[in-house]
């Protein structure tokens, strides 16, 4: 900031603020209040774009961190945009093998957990051609080095089974930019991971305006909107995890997340708390019945009181087997009727792709190849 514009030395002093983390999650998590409040005067400004790889089940995770505020805002009257980026788990050779189950597995969730097809576009990238063909001059606007850089795409081949890295891991962030670029979508609720891929989509869109389309900027530079994500841990007090068998899925049945629970890690205190940072797995059970009831962790905590493992699983075991009753009812009448999955599928990728043509269409004129 210029010095012209610090306040005359007359004017007091605001109170001095809590020192600020620094850092993009620090920022975007400040921008994220901003944009909530942008969003309760005038959803109609936004059009949200996010989805979820077609991995496996959906769990409990994902419902409170990423889902239900999805749900939200859609009710909120926020364009909504639901990508299934079923290309970008070929990243993945085991998921890649059963995915057409792990899509309408995918699907069922959204539509259970409240997500309306009619308002919102639900659609498979692979589905949308012209889509993927914004990959070719995205992919001229950035460099293999700042590709190689990537920390998520690091952290993932740090941790992939895979003896040899394919280029499409490489470039899955820039394709990311194509799921998003679009439909010229403005917001994109993620998760942190997310964040160095929502910072290449904006490169990518601004670097393109400037070089094609410098009088009529034709993306916009969408922002993230970092989920809350609360800290809801595997019932191994680790991270909650599709594949670490710790997670209470969406589609499971009473006797299956009654079971995990029983199971779940706790402590040797038998008076019940909510104190993450001391007690981080029974908190997390506390935190979960909480969620599902709509209440305060700390009063949950309280009214189990001295009842020890026992009585926070049974509470928790109640509480999330009776919130889910009604998603899971749903979600198995909408399983057995897959003529109507399909064509709520085929109906969002034609949603998409009539979206797709037309932004294609606009860059091959800003490019100079339309022939
Ligand atoms: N990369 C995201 C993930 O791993 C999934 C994804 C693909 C996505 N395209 C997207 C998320 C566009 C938001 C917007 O979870």
């Amino acid at each position: 900031m210029s010095t012209a514009l610090v306040a005359p030395a007359a004017v007091a002093d605001p109170p001095p603020a809590d020192p600020t983390p620094a850092g993009p999650t620090a920022a975007a998590e400040r921008r994220g209040a901003e944009l909530e409040e942008l969003i309760r005067r005038e959803p109609g400004r936004f059009r949200v774009l996010t989805g979820d790889r077609p991995t496996g089940r959906l769990h409990l995770g994902h419902y409170f961190g990423t889902l239900q505020n999805r749900v939200r805002l859609q009710r909120l009257g926020v364009e909504l945009f639901l990508i299934i980026p079923d290309y970008q788990v070929l990243t993945d050779r085991d998921v890649a093998e059963r995915l057409s189950e792990h899509v309408e597995g995918l699907l069922l969730d959204y539509l259970a957990a409240g997500v309306d097809p009619e308002q919102a576009v639900i659609f498979n990238h692979s589905a949308v051609p012209e889509l993927n063909q914004l990959l070719l001059p995205f992919l001229s606007l950035v460099s293999v080095a700042e590709l190689g850089r990537n920390p998520t795409v690091k952290d993932e081949i740090a941790h992939s089974r895979q003896s040899a890295v394919s280029g499409l891991m490489f470039t899955y962030p820039v394709h990311q930019a194509a799921d998003i670029l679009f439909c010229r979508a403005n917001l994109v609720p993620v998760g942190r991971d997310q964040l160095p891929h929502i910072e290449l989509t904006r490169t990518i869109a601004r670097r393109f305006n400037d070089r094609y389309a410098a009088d009529r900027p034709l993306f916009p530079e969408p922002e993230a909107l970092l989920s809350a994500a609360p800290l809801l841990l595997g019932t191994d007090g680790g991270k909650m995890s599709k594949s670490r068998g710790n997670a209470i899925a969406l589609a499971a049945d009473a006797d299956e997340t009654a079971q995990l629970i029983r199971g779940a890690k706790t402590d040797a205190d038998r008076r019940i708390s909510y104190d993450p940072a001391a007690r981080p797995e029974v908190s997390s059970l506390v935190l979960l019945a909480a969620l599902c009831q709509d209440r305060d962790p700390h009063q949950v905590a309280a009214e189990i009181g001295d009842g020890g493992a026992a009585a926070l699983k049974r509470t928790v075991t109640e509480a999330v087997n009776g919130y889910l009753a009604p998603l899971r009812a749903r979600r198995a009448e909408l399983s057995g009727d897959r003529g109507e999955l399909r064509r709520i599928l085929r109906a969002g990728n034609e949603r998409a792709r009539a979206v797709a043509e037309s932004t294609l269409d606009q860059v091959r004129a800003a490019m100079g190849t339309v022939f």
